[in-house]
């Protein structure tokens, strides 16, 4: 595995944290960046919340895929190398590994070493003959990519970016990142990429506020975290979670709204709330299918084809350079 990137020791990720957190709630509108609600304990809640009825989108990118495997797979070609930034435990691509004609080698990157050590084990039994390159390091990072696109291929390069992770993103970051994905790649390889729709807002709003409140659990880890790892002092009781679809934006926000007038200590520093005032901790932006589109084109893509479910809910995407 290639390790020369991987994170900074952790007396340096627990200083980046702090800086983060330090920076998030001096500002006006408090926030936390959204990455760090996937720590352990975060990525099992997430787990959790893929699993739950309200949150449709996980079943409903697996059951697209399911159905359009075989028109992927011969638009993709033989030959091909998949490339996968926050692949995290690899097992959305596995269909799409199964099912390709004799993919050369298959390339997760992901921040955290443990997980893509197993998931590179698990891929490797089941598919002894793909050459598996997983590859340490924060896909939004440029030097991350250093060694991950090397020699010409036979066959195309695709980058698969499934479960609405793009949504994380505002418009205009994602067309950044997309750009720089782009900017790896040459004429005739592709992105194979999954994206949430604009829908009913109260379905929307039922997928961020789940009746078994796995969401809830999932926001609060964020001030559990900063308790653990920063000795903060939040009373997790006296925040609510809250997450709205914007129609505007074209997003859920997700906040944590302060129940009373209340301060919070964290690493020498302390911090004033208002009663009702929130800590925004993260978007989900959704597309329209003519958006994604647009959004693909201004990043240097051109799309080639466009799957989704019969309600309409989700997309993927195929996209290629030119
Ligand atoms: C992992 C970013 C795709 O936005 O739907 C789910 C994260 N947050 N419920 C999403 C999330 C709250 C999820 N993504």
């Amino acid at each position: 595995m290639n390790m020369a990137l991987s994170p900074a020791n952790e007396i340096n990720e627990t200083e980046f944290f702090r800086r983060d957190v330090i920076a998030g709630l001096s500002k006006k509108q408090k926030t936390l960046p959204c990455k760090y609600l996937y720590d352990e304990e975060g990525s099992r809640i997430f787990e959790q919340i893929c699993e739950l009825t309200d949150y449709y989108l996980t079943r409903t990118e697996a059951g697209i895929f399911h159905d359009h495997l075989p028109h992927m797979v011969q638009l993709i070609g033989p030959d091909s190398v998949i490339i996968e930034p926050g692949a995290g435990n690899c097992e959305k691509v596995e269909p799409l590994l199964e099912a390709l004609e004799e993919p050369r080698a298959y390339i997760p990157m992901d921040i955290s070493p443990e997980i893509l050590l197993a998931a590179r084990t698990r891929i490797r039994s089941q598919l002894p003959d793909l050459e598996v390159d997983a590859h340490v390091g924060d896909f939004t990072a440029p030097e991350a990519w250093q060694g991950v696109v090397t020699e010409k291929v036979a066959g195309r390069r695709v980058i698969f970016f499934p479960g609405s992770t793009i949504g994380n993103f505002d418009p205009d970051a994602a067309r950044q990142l997309l750009a720089g994905f782009a900017a790896h790649l040459a004429a005739g390889d592709g992105i194979l990429i999954g994206t949430d729709l604009v829908k009913d807002s109260v379905v929307l709003e039922r997928a961020y506020n789940d009746s078994k409140h796995v969401t809830e659990n999932f926001n609060k880890n964020l001030l559990a975290r900063v308790n653990r790892e920063l000795g903060g002092d939040f009373d997790l009781d006296a925040f609510a979670h809250r997450s709205f679809y914007h129609a505007l934006r074209q997003r859920v926000e997700m906040h944590l709204v302060s129940l009373k007038a209340q301060q919070v200590h964290i690493a020498g520093e302390r911090f004033e709330f208002t009663e009702g005032e929130t800590i925004h901790t993260e978007n989900s932006h959704k597309y329209t299918l003519e958006g994604f589109a647009e959004m693909l084109g201004g990043a240097g893509f051109t799309l080639v084809r466009q799957w989704s479910d019969r309600g309409g809910l989700y997309a993927i995407h195929y996209a290629e350079i030119r």
